[in-house]
C-alpha cells in the first residue's frame, strides 16, 4: 500500500544508489514538482546538490524575484545559482511558431544553460575539466507520471506533447537524469512535499509549465508579446486569487493569440488589437480536465481590467473545452 513516508524512504535509497558519491544539479522552476524533487535529493546527498534557476524570460510578472525569495525555505537550504538567460532564449526562439519546435528549442537551451552552470560549479570547486566529469553529471528533474505518459514514455502512449520540466530534452543529453517523482501524480507529490516540510505556498502552487509563456503565445515569441501577455496574465491571476478561487481551479493559462487581430472600439477610436483566451480548468491530475465555471462577475472584472489596462488587447475570450479533446495548454 502507498504511504507518503514509504515513498520518501524508497526514493532516498534509490537516489543514493544512483548518484553514489557524485553530485547533481537540479533545475528549479519555482513549482511544486522541481521543489519536491530537489528537497528529496537534498535529503539524500546533502550539499552535493546545487539548484539552478534559469530565468528564460518566459516567466510571469515578478515570478523570478518571488522564486528567489521563496527558495531558501523550499528545498531545505540547498545551494542556489541564478542564471539570467533571457536573451539567449529569445534569440533561439526568434521566428519560430511551431509548438513542438518551440518546446524542443526551450528544452535544448535549458540543457545548455545547465551544462554551463555545471562547468562553472566544477571550476569553482577546483575540479579540472575532464576529472570527475562522469561522476558529477546528474540532472534532477521533477518529471511526474502524467508527463511520462504524455511524452510517449508510458506503455502504449502516444506522443501528445514533449512534456518535461524543461520542455523537450535533446537527444545528445550529457546528463544522467534523476527523476524521483516519475511514478507519482500531482496530489501525491503535494503529499510528499508537505511531509518534507515545504511551505504551503510552494506545495499548493498551481502548475506552470517549464516552457513558460513561450507556449502561451500562439505565434512567434518576442519580448514585446511576452510583456503584453505578462500584463494580462497578472490581472487574471490577481482577480482569481481575490475571488478565492486558487484552490478550486487547477490553473488558468492566459493565452495570447498574437497573430490574430480584431476590430474594436474604445472611446471614440477604432482599435485593431489582439485577443487573449482565458483557460480556467478544474482537474485532479491534469490527465483529464474540465473547464472551470468561474462566476460571471469574476470573468467580467478580468475582461474589463485587461481591456482597460493592456492597450494591445481588445478582446477577452473564454475557452469552454474539456480535456480531452482540448489539452490544458494551447501548445
Ligand atoms: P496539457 O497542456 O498537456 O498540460 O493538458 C497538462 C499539465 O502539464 C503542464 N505542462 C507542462 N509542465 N513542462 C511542465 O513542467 C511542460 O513542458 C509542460 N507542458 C504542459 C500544464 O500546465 C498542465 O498543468
Amino acid at each position: 500500500t502507498w504511504t507518503t513516508g514509504g515513498v520518501i524512504e524508497e526514493q532516498l535509497e534509490r537516489i543514493r544508489a544512483q548518484v553514489g558519491e557524485g553530485s547533481a544539479i537540479c533545475g528549479l522552476s519555482g513549482g511544486v514538482d522541481s521543489a519536491v524533487a530537489a528537497a528529496l535529493v537534498q535529503r539524500a546527498i546533502g550539499d552535493r546538490l546545487t539548484c539552478v534557476y534559469v530565468n528564460h524570460g518566459l516567466m510571469r510578472q515578478d515570478e523570478s524575484e518571488q522564486i528567489e525569495q521563496a527558495f531558501g525555505a523550499s528545498t531545505g537550504g540547498a545551494k542556489l545559482v541564478m542564471v539570467d538567460a533571457e536573451q539567449q532564449f529569445l534569440d533561439a526562439l526568434a521566428g519560430v511558431t511551431d509548438p513542438e519546435t518551440k518546446r524542443k528549442i526551450i528544452g535544448r537551451e535549458f540543457i545548455r544553460t545547465f551544462e554551463q552552470a555545471q562547468a562553472d560549479i566544477l571550476r569553482e570547486q577546483g575540479v579540472v575539466e575532464g576529472d570527475h566529469a562522469e561522476a558529477t553529471a546528474f540532472l534532477v528533474q521533477g518529471t511526474l507520471y502524467p508527463d511520462v505518459v504524455e511524452s510517449g514514455g508510458g506503455e502504449g502512449a502516444a506522443n501528445i506533447k514533449s512534456h518535461h520540466n524543461v520542455g523537450g530534452l535533446p537527444e545528445d543529453l550529457s546528463f544522467e537524469l534523476v527523476e524521483p517523482l516519475r511514478a507519482l501524480f500531482k496530489d501525491e507529490v503535494r503529499a510528499v512535499g508537505s511531509q518534507l516540510g515545504l511551505p504551503e505556498e510552494i506545495v499548493w502552487r498551481q502548475p506552470f509549465p517549464g516552457p513558460g509563456l513561450g507556449i502561451r503565445i500562439i505565434g512567434e515569441v518576442t519580448k514585446e508579446r511576452l510583456d503584453i501577455l505578462r500584463a494580462a496574465d497578472a490581472i487574471a491571476r490577481a482577480e482569481l486569487t481575490a475571488a478565492g478561487l486558487d484552490r478550486t481551479i487547477w490553473q488558468c493559462p492566459v493565452v495570447l493569440l498574437a497573430d490574430v487581430r480584431s476590430v474594436g472600439v474604445q472611446g471614440d477610436g477604432r482599435t485593431y488589437g489582439h485577443p487573449v483566451v482565458l483557460r480556467p480548468v478544474t482537474s485532479d491530475d491534469a490527465m483529464t480536465a474540465d473547464w472551470a465555471k468561474v462566476p460571471f462577475d469574476v470573468l467580467s472584472r478580468i475582461s474589463t481590467r485587461i481591456t482597460n489596462e493592456v492597450s494591445e488587447i481588445n478582446r477577452v475570450t473564454l475557452d469552454i473545452t474539456s480535456k480531452p479533446p482540448g489539452t490544458i495548454e494551447w501548445e
